[in-house]
């Protein structure tokens, strides 16, 4: 059966963990529901470049990760609209990625603001008991914004930091975005190869 997932890219460093896990999802004939914070359109374009803006972003998975891509499909929300269909616990969505995210949505989704559609499907996939994967990026932390990744593990999210390996020997940022998206995938059920298994 094909699987919906929720996406959510905001505003932390990093847009390319975002690109390359949407693009293995879509290649796996994933729907996502994909939201983007204010913030995280502008790391797209700021990262990524002009090509990678939100309008076209589809061209710019198939141009980077192949036509493969296009298996899947994806609606984009405003992270204005809290009347979206993952605003609410009826949605049929199996989990919830946010990737990568920033300090202030951490502490959002920690205290259960909803201020914007992506705390709010956060809050949805928490009070639901659905997976939630937080990748947080950033460096050092302060005291509140390791409390708030506590609260988040306490509330059932998985806090997967955006913290690639070097075991699998990377030579490219490629490289180290395949990592962490693998980890995304197999964090919820799929096999992959995106990088290689750690044979001891
Ligand atoms: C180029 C750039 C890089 C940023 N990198 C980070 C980051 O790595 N981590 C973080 O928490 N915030 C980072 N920020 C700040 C957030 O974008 C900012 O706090 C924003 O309000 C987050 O809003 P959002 O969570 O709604 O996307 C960055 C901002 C810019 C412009």
């Amino acid at each position: 059966m094909k699987r919906s997932i929720v996406i959510a890219i905001t505003g932390a460093s990093g847009a390319i963990y975002a690109t390359r896990t949407l693009a293995a999802l879509l290649e796996r004939e994933c729907h996502i529901e994909l939201v983007v914070s204010e913030y995280g359109r502008r790391l797209l374009r700021d990262e990524l470049g002009d090509a990678a803006a939100i309008d076209k972003l589809m061209d710019y998975l198939a141009a980077t990760y192949g036509e493969g891509v296009r298996a899947g499909t994806y609606m984009l929300h405003s992270n204005k609209d809290l009347g979206a269909k993952i605003a609410s616990g009826s949605q049929d969505c199996d989990a919830m990625v946010i990737v990568p995210c920033s300090m202030k949505t951490l502490a959002g989704v920690a205290h259960g603001l909803s201020r914007n559609l992506v705390e709010r499907a956060a809050d949805v996939m928490l009070k639901e008991r659905r997976p939630l994967i937080i990748l947080p990026r950033e460096t050092p932390m302060s005291l509140p914004q390791l409390k708030n990744m506590v609260l988040c593990a306490e509330a059932g999210a998985m806090l997967m930091p955006a913290m690639p390996a070097f075991y699998q020997m990377p030579k490219t940022l490629d490289d180290l975005a395949d990592f962490m998206a693998g980890k995304v995938l197999g964090a919820l059920g799929f096999k992959h190869e995106l990088y290689p298994a750690w044979k001891g």
